[in-house]
């Protein structure tokens, strides 16, 4: 098999990449290992920035997300019993950020890469990395009980935090940049209509809780929870006890509730390797670099790393100039590096930590009154949540 750019991973990185490569002719083959419905069910991200929605539309893959995304205009900080909306559009010149589902968004990128008659296989076991230091780079795999190799001039590596891509650099060309933080997100998919239009990001006593949603009928939920809690121990009664201590306020607030369709835990953690490439394989997305969730910024930041790829491979394949795939991982780190600063942030402003002091727990009070106070420090959490076009 035979291709111009191998891609290993179907998630929001290696399908936009294999969307933006095929409008500028460049042919690709996706490789993926698990199953085309696990990848579509698959609950993660839900929230994409500005600049994310426009990149879609102008590859016509936002029919879907126009109809049935949610546009937010604000998002709501919640803390000593009292909410703050900080209008996001109103500071930004009009940017907005629109709620749709991760999976959503891979369903609509699966279904127009097939219908264009690209190659994505599901189900691919053993995918391995080979002769990343020549012109030749191959990817070996098992697929449909065979063995494959697929020859290719580049290899861009898009298979998340736990794929193959990453480990397959030689040791000592990476240097790896980490912060784990003392808490997890325990995280709901609920069948219950949103208790509020717009995401609440709520600072309690008790911990960090966050209100987001995926339609008019279903509502996402996460509490911060120990990073060794077992789910076990939280039935759903207890999460929706805990939610409402979380969210209440003075004047008496409700929390709508109802089935639970899905639950599960995420460890928040902060990684970043530099450089995200070595000799033909060029890392993309969550295979590079990992944000904790609280500044929503995961996916977008896979999609803002493809977007440099393919204009490099537009430029490479065109041209013959190399400077702009030689400035790839540079070109990633500087937004990579804003996104990480800006979700750090959010991260520690919002959640307890577990040897926090009184001082501590004041001052971060008093960081939230003052980014729901002053135009200017509001105007900075809206610009980094909407996202920065240029950074
Ligand atoms: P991924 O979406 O991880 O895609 C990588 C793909 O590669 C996957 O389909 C995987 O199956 C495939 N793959 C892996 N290994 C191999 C292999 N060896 N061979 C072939 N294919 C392989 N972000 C938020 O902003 N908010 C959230 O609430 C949120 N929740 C999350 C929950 C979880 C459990 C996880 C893991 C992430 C979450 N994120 C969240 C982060 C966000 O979803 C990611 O940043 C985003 O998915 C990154 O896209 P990606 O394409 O780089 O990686
Ligand atoms: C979500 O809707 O899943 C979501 C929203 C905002 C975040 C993280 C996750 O910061």
């Amino acid at each position: 098999m035979r291709t111009q750019v191998g891609i290993v991973g179907a998630g929001p990185a290696g399908l936009v990449l294999a969307h933006l490569l095929a409008r500028a002719g460049i042919d690709s083959v996706v490789l993926e290992n698990r199953s085309r419905g696990y990848i579509e069910q698959r609950v993660r991200a839900g929230v994409l920035e500005q600049t994310t929605v426009d990149l879609l539309r102008e590859n016509g893959l936002a029919q879907r997300l126009d109809r049935e995304g949610m546009v937010h205009h604000g998002l709501e900080l919640r803390f000593a019993g009292r909410g703050h909306r900080i209008p996001l559009s109103e500071l930004t010149g009009g940017r907005a950020i629109t709620v749709y589902g991760q999976q959503e968004v891979v369903k609509d990128l699966v279904r127009a890469r097939l219908e264009a008659g690209g190659e994505i296989l599901f189900e691919v076991d053993d995918v391995t990395l080979h002769d990343l230091d020549s012109e030749r780079p191959a990817i070996r795999f098992r697929h449909g009980g065979g063995d494959h190799e697929l020859r290719c001039d580049v290899v861009a590596g898009c298979d998340g935090f736990h794929g193959v891509s990453r480990p397959s650099i030689p040791a000592g060309v990476l240097t790896a940049y980490e912060r784990e933080y003392p808490f997890a997100w325990l995280g709901i998919l609920a069948e219950a209509p949103p208790s509020s239009e717009e995401l609440i990001y709520c600072s309690s006593e008790r911990g960090f809780a966050l209100h987001s949603m995926r339609s008019p009928k279903v509502t996402r939920l996460y509490l911060q929870v120990d990073p060794a809690e077992d789910l076990a121990n939280w039935p759903d009664e207890r999460i929706w006890e805990e939610l409402r201590a979380r969210f209440a306020t003075d004047d008496g607030w409700t929390l709508a509730d109802g089935p639970l369709l899905e639950k599960g835990i995420t460890p928040l953690r902060s990684f970043v390797v530099e450089p995200m490439q070595y000799g033909r394989l060029y890392l993309a997305g969550d295979a590079a670099h990992i944000v904790p969730a609280t500044g929503a910024k995961g996916l977008n930041l896979a999609v803002a790393d493809v977007r440099i790829l393919a204009e490099a491979l537009e430029a490479w394949y065109r041209t013959g100039r190399t400077d702009l795939l030689d400035g790839y991982s540079a070109a990633c780190l500087r937004r990579v590096w804003r996104v990480q600063q800006f979700s750090w942030w959010m991260t520690s402003m919002l959640h307890l930590f577990d040897d926090q002091g009184a001082f501590d727990r004041r001052l971060q009070l008093s960081q939230l009154a003052y980014v729901c106070s002053s135009k200017a420090a509001a105007t900075s959490l809206a610009e980094n949540y909407v996202g920065l076009p240029y950074v």
